[in-house]
């Protein structure tokens, strides 16, 4: 097991101290024309999955009159599927608005999906020559559904696109930062899945950081953010780390295969519009930052474990409603602006607002389905917030059947060394008693919850060491949850909801049941081999699995 390191000094990509804070506080993302004289090719699909056999279009814009094709099915081996060379290609108009309305470029390419590749994420890679000469490529990414029909001890994983697609900044815009309204700097409520995907969300270097910081913290320390630090300096998008295959949802599927799994991904697009797909597995599985979703989505899981389905998540940040649209080209998430702008609630079903699952105008609390909310739990192992907090599980309940075999006792923490623990977490209101906790029942938990282990994370940068003009988190998500929750962000109300815990839950539902480590950096303890948390995962897929 790579064990890591732990340092008390934070790596440096040497960014002088302007460029770093430009890095985390700066708003930079990937448009066309932004290598100069280097030369550029960029790429989508007309859809992020598709079922086998499928055409696939590709789009492509290129200051290079040619460009070759390799398209590598991306599990536990890397395999060429497929290859073209001498493809024409042009430079295509781009809308300045392109992240909220689509590349609306011109086909350059079609191919026939094989009807004999299996289930899985398939990477585009495209290269091409530079003007003066060096190679220029892109990399961009698609989803072959599994064919139709029962599919007995076999595990549906479903990649969180509704994250990829809200963390995508290209062209200038996601649901974080962007160039829309009249001062050409706020996020976008609505952002398009026609255009590329930030560089770092299919293909990242092993060296690049994940967000939990990776070192002892010392005393009065104003903490970094490696990550962003390392994207500014490498020309990666500021939020590789947060979103997209390679961070996350690659490292589930690649050790389930290795592990000897059979596996089959879908997107979340395909819960939504074809729900019943899930219905032909025995265990459906989430992993990684797993933040958006729409109502849809949550009736097609919430139905498939009334009729006996089992869930397994391994991810964390279960907040936000998003609507389609477009026929799922487009998402819709006015997050903190909803209730000033979302047009829902003036005309549409108030239910369908874009906005937590835990405000009251949409009566289904996060919890119901997944038995854990964000807004009980979020940040943790970086900036201001617990950063020198649990690195893994602190396990309460050691008997449970999902520990057998991993010889873990009360007290001791999961994954602590493989650093499963944040970046941002799920939880809920819990007392403890005699050393055991249990939901209070605020969030509206499912009957019969247990937590068997819970770690604490905070809403709320505080210190007196960070200036607060360098925070990064500040008190914007505390102010939100409070208005939320309490009605007002008050200084009571923020003081009651700031902060917040993640855990691994388990509880039953109809005739099925749910497994769930809140937490998005579960997929850490796979990438590095923790052998604790492989069993674990294995304990609760075997189980889920029947074998
Ligand atoms: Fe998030």
């Amino acid at each position: 097991m790579a064990i890591v390191h732990v340092r008390s000094d934070f790596p440096d990509f040497g960014l002088t101290e302007s460029e770093r804070r430009e890095a985390v506080l700066g708003h930079y993302y990937e448009y066309p024309g932004m290598d100069g004289d280097r030369g550029e090719i960029w790429c989508y699909t007309d859809a992020w999955s598709y079922e086998p056999g499928a055409r696939v279009t590709l789009f492509v814009s290129s200051t290079a009159p040619t460009f070759a094709i390799e398209i590598f099915r991306d599990g536990a081996s890397v395999e060429v599927v497929f290859e073209a060379e001498n493809i024409s290609a042009y430079w295509q108009e781009t809308p300045d608005q392109c992240s909220v309305e689509g590349c609306g470029w011109e086909a350059a390419f079609d191919f026939n999906i094989g009807t004999e590749w299996p289930s899985g994420a398939y990477r585009v890679r495209l290269t091409a020559e530079g003007r003066k000469g060096a190679p220029i490529a892109c990399d961009h990414l698609f989803i072959v559904q599994p064919a139709p029909g029962r599919k007995a001890g076999r595990i549906l994983q479903v990649a969180a696109s509704g994250t990829w697609a809200a963390y995508n900044s290209w062209g200038g815009s996601n649901h974080y930062q962007g160039i829309t309204g009249p001062e050409r700097n706020q996020f976008a409520p609505i952002v398009s899945m026609e255009r590329p995907f930030g560089r770092g969300f299919v293909r990242l270097p092993a060296t690049a950081p994940r967000v939990p910081l990776e070192i002892t913290l010392p005393p009065a320390t104003v903490p970094r953010y490696p990550h962003m630090e390392w994207a500014y300096a490498n020309g990666y998008s500021k939020k590789y780390a947060s979103a997209g295959w390679a961070s996350y949802d690659s490292h589930f599927f690649r050790w389930a295969e290795s592990a000897g799994y059979g596996i089959d991904l879908v997107t979340q697009h395909e819960l939504h519009f074809s729900p019943d797909l899930i219905g032909f597995y025995d265990c459906v599985v989430f992993v990684g930052h797993d933040e958006y979703w729409t109502w849809e989505m949550r009736d097609a899981v919430d139905d498939y474990v009334d009729r006996g389905g089992r869930v397994a998540r391994f991810a964390g940040n279960f907040m936000w409603q998003t609507r389609l649209e477009n026929a799922g080209k487009r998402q819709v998430c006015y997050k903190y602006r909803a209730r000033a702008e979302d047009p829902f609630y003036h005309a549409g079903d108030i239910r369908r607002v874009t906005n937590s699952w835990e405000a009251k105008e949409i009566g289904r609390p996060g919890a119901e389905t997944f038995g854990l909310n964000a807004t009980y739990g979020l940040y943790a192992g970086w900036g201001g917030c617990a950063p020198r907090g649990a690195r893994g599980f602190p396990i309460y309940r050691p008997e449970h059947w999902a520990f057998a075999g991993t010889g873990i006792y009360y007290g001791d923490v999961l994954g602590a060394d493989s650093h499963i623990f944040g970046y941002e977490v799920d939880g809920l209101d819990y007392v403890i008693r005699r050393g055991l906790p249990e939901p209070t029942g605020e969030g509206n938990p499912p009957e019969g919850l247990k937590i068997l282990g819970l770690g604490l994370s905070s809403l709320k940068e505080e210190s007196a060491d960070i200036p607060a003009d360098t925070q990064f988190l500040g008190d914007e998500d505390a102010l939100f949850v409070a208005n939320v929750l309490a009605g007002n962000h008050g200084d009571a109300a923020v003081e009651r909801y700031k902060r917040g815990a993640g855990m691994i839950v388990n509880f039953p539902r109809g005739k099925g049941e749910v497994f769930h480590a809140g937490t998005c950096e579960w997929v850490s303890g796979l990438l590095r081999r923790d052998p604790m948390v492989e069993r674990v995962t294995a304990n609760v897929l075997d189980r889920y699995l029947q074998r």
